[in-house]
């Protein structure tokens, strides 16, 4: 665990390999200043994947940090939507009235991810907290893609230059078998490709950019593209790439979605209460 002192702004605490980073010394409900908003985009950029412990974050402070680095983007599930601000979302396993519903309500969440890979220009940060915490399981999980493809072998790696992914909404609620995708939904997002290798803007690092939303690769056939993408998601989530988030009360979660995938672990749906309430940074093409 290394530690360093930020542009004397925030305190960033190495986790194992430089992936994922404690960030402490700020109070993100009180707002942020534009050296603070710097030292936090350096440390997602070193770090992949930071956490903000203690924070008292409520949905309107939760949403003013995110929009310090970027415009937000809304869901196109819209049933997640938060009414007030609905570019953020919520969701949890809670009824009306506060009691477990024994449902995870969103299925994909389960299986690694990376966030709304099937639009044209997919999430950049996602800013998570958790508002109800599971006490057992319920932990999210990261891969580093960098780590990940850095640790393929050379003439592996070349094999994958210029290939591009289908990453495709619709087939991702099939294979995760949530509800269908309605037709609003696959109206608002086709298909899309994306390099399968992408190159991180600010770090020029290459990146496996995979997961569930991803189903085949363009112009191979499907099932030689599905075995390639389960293979190289096999790959990328062995142990040593990986950040186990343990949860704990006022937590928040941000993470950087172009060099990382990301699944909720199993809990106990029935008994557990948890809820997370999300607002997402819109990002860029891939490249
Ligand atoms: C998400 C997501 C993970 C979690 O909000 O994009 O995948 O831990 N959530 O709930
Ligand atoms: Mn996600």
């Amino acid at each position: 665990m290394a530690n360093s002192k930020v542009a004397g702004q925030i305190d960033v605490t190495a986790k194992a390999n430089d992936f994922g980073a404690e960030i402490g010394g700020i109070d993100l409900a009180a707002g942020v200043s534009e050296a603070a908003v710097k030292a936090i985009h350096a440390a997602i950029i070193g770090h992949k994947v930071l956490v903000f412990r203690d924070q008292q974050l409520d949905d309107e402070s939760h949403f003013a940090f995110a929009e310090c680095f970027g415009p937000l983007e809304g869901h196109i599930n819209v049933s997640t939507r938060l009414e007030n601000l609905p570019k953020m979302q919520s969701f949890g396993n809670l009824d009306a009235t506060g009691k477990p519903t024994g449902v995870h309500p969103e299925g994909g969440t389960l299986v690694w991810h990376t966030d709304k890979s099937y639009v044209a220009r997919p999430s950049l940060f996602t800013i998570l907290r958790s508002p109800f915490v599971a006490k057992e399981g319920g932990e999210t999980c990261f891969a580093d893609m960098q780590r990940a493809y850095e640790s393929l072998d050379a003439a592996r790696a070349e094999r994958l230059q210029g290939l591009r992914a289908v990453h495709d909404w619709k087939r991702s609620r099939e294979k995760s078998d949530e509800r269908a995708a309605t037709a609003a939904e696959i109206a608002a997002a086709p298909p899309v490709d994306h390099p399968l290798v992408r190159t991180h803007p600010d770090t020029g690092a290459r990146t496996l950019y995979i997961g569930n939303h991803a189903s085949h690769i363009l112009g191979q056939e499907r099932a030689e593209g599905e075995a390639l993408l389960a293979d190289l998601e096999r790959h990328a989530t062995q142990d040593q790439f990986i950040y186990r988030h343990s949860w704990r009360d006022n937590d928040v979660l941000m993470w950087d979605n172009r060099c990382t995938i990301h699944c909720v672990m199993p809990y106990d749906a029935a008994r557990e209460r948890r809820v997370v309430c999300r607002a997402v940074v819109q990002g860029d093409r891939p490249v």
